[in-house]
């Protein structure tokens, strides 16, 4: 047996954030301490009977040497603002947690990044790689050898077919289905039901079956400030 993990800290106070606690809480070696979320955002000062601190006071309240950290927060803004908290606990010193449901199927050799959260019945095959801050929700299919690369929000149902890339930053609609070997570019969002039978543009919208790409930028479309 290894050394015990570090309880976390929850960063965000949303949905979210419940359900992170909810699952790292009753479906893995963690134990939640707290939630952190900036001054400004905070509701309670107590959330599923653990304090909500500000941001500002976590490195003192909660230090880096005895917790780690996981980001629970959604697709805003195409997956910055979860991008920006991450970059934000890392520069406090928190290593930063994933869950992987003890439910999901994952293959021997999948490599998963941190910050990443799996919930139940994803199917991860051999020789998958799914990197940093991806979240996959419940019942995705992620074909061999397939790569989703970073900040990647794939909600439930989709169908990754093997040899797929998904670019950085995408958002992936429930029931979304790629063929084989199709390459989804960065900054995409993929309406739920979208059938991608070809590789599609950066920073783009495609809805429909066949998928059509819609003449707006995903990123406005997403409220995105760089
Ligand atoms: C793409 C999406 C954001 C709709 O955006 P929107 O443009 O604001 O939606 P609107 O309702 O104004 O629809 C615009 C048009 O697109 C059509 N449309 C909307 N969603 C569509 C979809 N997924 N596939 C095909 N057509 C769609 C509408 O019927 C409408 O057509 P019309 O102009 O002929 O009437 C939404 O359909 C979607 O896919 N959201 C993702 C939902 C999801 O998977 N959530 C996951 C939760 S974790």
């Amino acid at each position: 047996m290894g050394p015990a993990l570090k309880p976390l800290v929850i960063v965000g106070n949303g949905e979210i954030a419940e359900m992170a606690c909810e699952y790292f809480t009753y479906d893995s070696d963690r134990d939640v301490a707290a939630f952190a979320i900036g001054a400004d955002y905070i509701k309670a000062s107590a959330l599923h009977d653990r304090p909500v601190v500000p941001l500002d006071e976590l490195a003192s309240t909660y230090p880096p040497d005895l917790y780690d950290a996981f980001v629970a927060i959604g697709d805003g803004q195409l997956n910055r603002l979860r991008r920006r908290h991450v970059e934000g606990c890392k520069a406090m010193g928190y290593g930063l947690a994933s869950y992987v449901s003890s439910k999901a199927f994952v293959w021997r050799n999948v490599e998963i990044g941190e910050n990443c959260f799996i919930l139940e019945h994803n199917v991860l095959q051999p020789f998958t790689t799914i990197g940093d801050n991806v979240t996959l929700w419940s019942g995705n299919h992620v074909g061999h050898r397939s790569v989703i690369e970073e900040d990647v929000f794939m909600s439930s149902h989709v169908v990754v077919s093997g040899f797929c890339r998904i670019g950085a930053r995408s958002f992936l609609g429930v029931n979304a289905a790629l063929a084989h070997q199709v390459q989804v570019a960065a900054d995409n969002f993929i309406a739920m039901g979208a059938v991608i039978t070809a590789s599609t543009e950066p920073d783009s919208i495609y809805q429909g079956n066949p998928a059509e790409r819609r003449g707006l930028s995903a990123k406005r479309f997403c409220r995105v400030r760089d």
